[in-house]
């Protein structure tokens, strides 16, 4: 795997860094990433991480060099960032509507396969009608809504027809289907894209892929032929939810926000220097904002903007805490950290790596 080591001088990131940061240990994400590289191979599956997650080309490369076929983006603009890094083979999960974005789109598969996905006749006519003169055909999925309620067609039936309609039009290739399961839904998904398959198949549509995705279910997948590909994305640094579902453990974790304590004004309150700016306020399902990593005692308990605060879970305070010290906290979701930093810090246990520009933050467009 490619990614940098500590230098040899050994120097400890507690010296280097200033708060609030992203700390993102290496050792971590290397164990990760090749442990759910091993579990899609045993699966059968090619693996097509996401790289929502991180927004790194190093770590994109990093998952490829691991034996990854190739990246998935939710965004064109995320898209752009990694081809300009020289990733060359991107699954774009995301309907791609309106003149400005279907002429970026264009210009970047003069530079690398891209494919993309749709789920209605109207984003296949714009797709179609930016292609019908493209010097290769666009490839598009059909994304399948398996039981998210998010975007995708909803029945086995509409699926085949969507991939018939693509099939047909000038300027488009049907490349297959692709599904972001709900959560624990990943097995009740394979039912589905089952019955789509053999949709497509009766209306003599070949369908080369089938992609599914998300960290939670990986490990509870049963083996199918079915599922031809997988999109993992929050794998690589997991974060609290990750841990609060049983999916992963703490060590499993790989970046936290360090933050220092700025006030103490009671003996049951602190606040820190990481609010909703630096942890977002997402609760994904939680009664709070984060796990104050190695203080049990600690809840964080609410955010303001610039200022996180935490109150004692007993009646015991507290405890030593004071302005000055640094805290860890592990966000409860790690994709939404990553779009709120322009550098953060990767670092191996104790010892500082180097500080890494988050290339595709704030590429939403
Ligand atoms: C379309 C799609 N595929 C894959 C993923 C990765 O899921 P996870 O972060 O659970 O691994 C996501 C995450 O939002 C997604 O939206």
């Amino acid at each position: 795997m490619s990614l940098p080591k500590h230098n040899s001088s050994k120097q400890l990131w507690r010296n280097l860094v200033d708060t609030p940061a992203v700390l993102v240990d290496l050792n971590v994400v290397e164990r990760n990433i090749a442990r759910c590289q091993k579990r899609c191979e045993q699966l059968g599956f090619t693996v097509r991480p996401h790289i929502k997650t991180h927004k790194i080309p190093l770590l994109a490369q990093a998952q490829l060099d691991a034996g990854a076929m190739g990246i998935t983006c939710q965004k064109l603009g995320e898209a752009e960032v990694m081809v300009e890094a020289g990733i060359d083979d991107i699954l774009i999960s995301y309907n791609i509507i309106g003149a400005a974005k279907l002429a970026r789109l264009k210009a970047l598969t003069e530079k690398a396969r891209i494919i993309v996905c749709a789920d209605s006749g109207y984003v296949v006519a714009g797709l179609s009608h930016a292609f019908a003169d493209a010097k290769k055909p666009l490839e598009v999925m059909v994304e399948c809504d398996t039981g998210m309620n998010r975007c995708g067609v909803t029945t086995a039936a509409e699926a085949a027809n969507l991939a018939q309609e693509i099939f047909r039009a000038p300027g488009l290739t049907f490349s297959g289907l692709m599904t972001y399961p709900a959560a624990d839904q990943g097995n009740e998904a394979i039912t589905w894209l089952g019955q789509a398959k053999e949709a497509c198949q009766k209306a003599g549509l070949d369908v080369p892929v089938i992609s599914s995705g998300g960290t939670p279910d990986l490990f509870k997948l049963t083996a199918n032929d079915i599922i031809t590909e997988y999109r993992p994305g929050s794998y690589i640094y997991n974060d609290r939810s990750l841990v609060s579902s049983g999916a992963v453990t703490e060590d499993d974790c790989a970046l936290s926000v360090l933050t220092t304590v700025v006030s103490r004004p009671t003996k049951d309150r602190a606040a820190i220097d990481a609010g909703s700016k630096s942890l977002t306020s997402d609760t994904f399902g939680h009664a709070d904002f984060g796990t104050v990593l190695g203080h049990p005692n600690i809840q964080l308990a609410s955010l303001s903007e610039e200022h996180g605060h935490l109150k004692s879970k007993s009646t015991a305070g507290l405890g030593q805490i004071k302005v000055g010290d640094t805290l860890r906290i592990l966000p409860n979701h790690a994709c939404v950290v990553s779009n709120l930093f322009d550098h953060i810090t990767f670092v191996r246990g104790d010892y500082f790596v180097k500080h890494q520009t988050v290339a595709a933050r704030g590429a939403v467009k």
